[in-house]
């Protein structure tokens, strides 16, 4: 069985490689590299002793995309991991994410009609949820209008899949909404690599322990919720990235037509800020210098899953504690120091 992973060399999409190759798929990789470093490929080949195929493509050229279907005709799946993804500057360059997420869909869409059958796997967010009115969040909690152009191109993601997947009985496809991807895997060899200044809790916390930040700011302890920080749902990557194989192997072994299908990916538990600190602070044994200032613009005050779905359709459960994921990321976070001087 032949996947292609678009985005296959970022923080999500290199793991759900992994357990691809881990699981006897062949996997083509398109990548553009513009949120990635083609050093990932070589160790995802030492962690899983295999070698997956790479193009650096970009899904915005849509003559490129075209010709790559020409040249692979013999997908079995697709999952579709390639966006541009911080919040804060789609709000400063909406027309970048419109470009990138919402073009690049449709052509990927345009070229899988044209395969007999074809099985997608969406990375879509929690983000669609916006503030939900009730928690744990359902998947029939409502959408919600995108509090920025990143979240708007996720709701817009899924509308499209869902129109195509409802006039083309060939196309089957599943939207996975992430709730807070964290941590890394346990060889250390790949994780999250954010470009400058981390806008993510975790990676902000970890380039903080070790020395790479001065102090961390916590963004509001006035929330009402257990000790006035945010609460989030925060999922390890590799729980993540078996969900995704999972969801996968459901569209491919489905005789019966799925249509369009989303699953709520989280633990099921909230955090606060200040929790995941200590928690960090006793998975790592250092102190962490913070400070509590203002709200950030756009955040929600808490946002965890309801993974009944998940856990009963999908047959998945994530299996990992927050601890083992800060344990992960502390472990990455002290590599990847010295993979980016290799
Ligand atoms: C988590 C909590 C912050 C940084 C975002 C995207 C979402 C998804 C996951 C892609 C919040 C607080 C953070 C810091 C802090 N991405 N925080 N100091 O905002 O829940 O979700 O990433 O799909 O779409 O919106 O994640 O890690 O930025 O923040 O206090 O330096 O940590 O206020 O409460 P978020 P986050």
């Amino acid at each position: 069985m032949k996947i292609l992973v678009t985005g296959g060399l970022g923080f999500i999409g290199s793991h759900v490689v992994v357990e691809l190759l881990n699981t006897d798929y062949q996997v083509i990789i398109l990548d553009n590299l513009s949120n990635s470093s083609i050093n990932v490929l070589e160790r995802i080949q030492v962690i899983s002793n295999k070698k997956p195929v790479f193009e650096k493509l970009d899904l915005r050229d849509q003559q490129s995309v075209s010709d790559f279907f020409t040249r692979n005709h013999d997908i079995d799946g697709v999952i579709h991991f390639a966006a541009s993804k911080a919040v804060g500057e789609s709000v400063q360059n909406p027309l970048l994410y419109y470009e990138n997420n919402v073009n690049s869909l449709v052509y990927l869409l345009k070229e899988l009609q044209k395969l007999p059958k074809s099985n997608l796997i969406f990375s879509s967010s929690c983000t669609v949820y916006g503030q939900a009115d009730e928690l744990p969040i359902t998947e029939i909690s409502p959408v919600k209008p995108a509090e920025s152009p990143y979240g708007n191109t996720k709701q817009i993601g899924e509308e499209i899949i869902a129109d195509v997947c409802k006039v083309d009985p060939s196309l089957n496809a599943i939207a996975l909404r992430y709730f807070n991807p964290i941590g890394a895997h346990d060889s250390g060899l790949i994780g999250e690599l954010p470009l400058g200044t981390p806008q993510n809790l975790i990676p902000y916390i970890t380039q903080t322990a070790i020395g790479l930040r001065e102090q961390l700011s916590i963004f509001g302890d006035d929330y009402p919720t257990k000790d006035g920080t945010a609460v989030r749902d925060y999922i390890h990557v590799v729980d993540l990235a078996k969900a995704h194989v999972v969801a996968l192997e459901r569209l491919i072994n489905q005789s019966a037509a799925i249509n369009f299908e989303t699953f709520n990916i989280g633990t099921g538990t909230g955090s606060s800020v200040l929790e995941v600190v200590h928690a960090f602070e006793n998975a790592s044994g250092i102190s962490l210098n913070y400070k509590i200032v203002q709200r950030r613009d756009g955040d929600v005050t808490a946002a965890y899953a309801d993974t009944t779905k998940a856990n009963n359709v999908l047959g998945w459960k994530a299996q990992l504690t927050l601890k083992d994921a800060l344990k992960s990321a502390w472990k990455w976070q002290q590599n990847v120091v010295d993979i980016k001087e290799s």
